[in-house]
């Protein structure tokens, strides 16, 4: 019987639990079919520079705990519209068939692409000119529709509950105001979830333009109430009511130009007008997608892996593995991204009748919506 070759590659930003998926992912090819694996390096760049190392028992062992990729990740290369030098020129070029003649050429089967929409989006192109493609969800932001949760979001929502308790002693100790920003781009799921598990005092939601009045008002609450600091946490992507966004910077290069960043910065200056308590702010940038999975990452990430060799095995190309309701399937690539050319499925985001944000309200945290 001949050997199947298997390739993999991690795409986009990192995430927590990338390591543990290939782990995963190698053990039950190799131990379910006769093949082989290989590993292009920096995501779609490897693809078509033909970089690559291989994958197997001894290259993925000791990962299944480790953050980062060991494959290394890119969140630039989108070889349907690449950047490439000609001529002294800058150039944007569809270099998606040299991609796939570096596929053939090393007699690959199946590529096995862990993303987020921007690396899924490709997936799905790649699948539409015949590449046999399995997608797995990867995402810090957790907001990628086609499944309940994408490995990575887990870990960094323990991250930030960790650092909201470092906060909360200091926040305390000199009865100030700290305005927290987190991750997610325009979803909220980072800051709903590490919002109520770290304590935070007022939650603002990039699903939701916010009042900051609403801010102030709770503050002074508090303060009244004989509790003279407050924990704010804001999502990265958030926008003051009749504002926009802040843009942290532009990555003219990547196909998700925008970084936000700043709204904490900007919140705090404004509440310092607005409340007697000193207020600082902190964005806890990348330490979010930093270090060791959790363990429910590990197990996600596992299942993912196994999901993927599955499907592979089944020839079920053109999907994406998912988990619903604690159930491992798949959903066609199609489906999670949409028919146009950048996904029009839209993000995965918090809505009104999100059972954890109403449990919240009941709590008493402010979300601040301006009405
Ligand atoms: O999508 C994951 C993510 O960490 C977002 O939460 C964040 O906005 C963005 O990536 C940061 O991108 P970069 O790593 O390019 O700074």
């Amino acid at each position: 019987m001949s050997r199947k070759r298997i390739a993999v590659l991690t795409g986009g930003g990192d995430a927590p639990g990338l390591n543990a998926v290939i782990h995963a992912l190698t053990r039950a090819c190799l131990n379910t079919m006769q093949c082989e694996l290989i590993g292009y390096k920096f995501g779609y760049r490897g693809l078509y520079n033909n970089d690559f190392m291989p994958l197997d028992l001894r290259t993925t062992s000791g990962i299944l705990h480790t953050g980062g990729s060991m494959l290394y990740c890119s969140n630039k290369d989108n070889l349907f519209k690449y950047q490439v030098m000609e001529g002294g020129q800058k150039l944007i070029k569809d270099v998606s068939d040299i991609a796939i003649q570096n596929m053939r050429k090393e007699g690959v089967e199946a590529l096995v692409v862990l993303g987020g929409d921007g690396t899924l989006t490709s997936a799905r192109d790649f699948t539409r000119k015949g590449v046999n493609v399995v997608g797995i969800p990867k995402t810090i932001d957790n907001d990628l529709p086609g499944t309940d949760q994408t490995f990575g979001f887990d870990t960094a929502v323990g991250i930030v509950t960790e650092e909201l308790g470092r906060l909360h002693t200091t926040a305390e100790s000199h009865h100030r105001v700290i305005v927290v920003e987190v991750m997610g781009r325009s979803a909220g799921w980072i800051a709903l979830h590490a919002g109520i598990a770290g304590s935070a005092d007022v939650i603002l939601l990039p699903e939701f333009p916010y009042s900051v009045r609403k801010v102030a008002e709770k503050i002074e609450k508090r303060n009244s109430q004989g509790d003279p600091f407050s924990i704010i946490v804001v999502g990265e992507g958030c926008i003051e009511a009749g504002g926009e966004a802040v843009i942290g910077r532009v990555v003219d290069d990547s196909p998700d130009s925008v970084r936000f960043g700043g709204v904490a910065a900007k919140l705090a200056a404004q509440l310092e007008k607005l409340v007697q308590n000193e207020v600082r702010h902190v964005a806890l940038g990348h330490i979010q997608r930093g270090g060791n999975s959790s363990a429910f990452d590990r197990l996600l990430s596992t299942q993912y892996g196994v999901g993927a060799a599955d499907l592979i095995k089944r020839g079920l190309f053109g999907n994406m593995v998912n988990i619903r309701n604690g159930e491992i399937g798949y959903i066609s690539l199609e489906d999670v991204i949409g028919p146009e050319e950048v996904s029009t499925t839209g993000s995965k985001v918090v809505t009104p009748d999100n059972p954890l944000l109403i449990a919240a309200k009941k709590l008493g945290i402010e979300f601040a919506e301006a009405s």
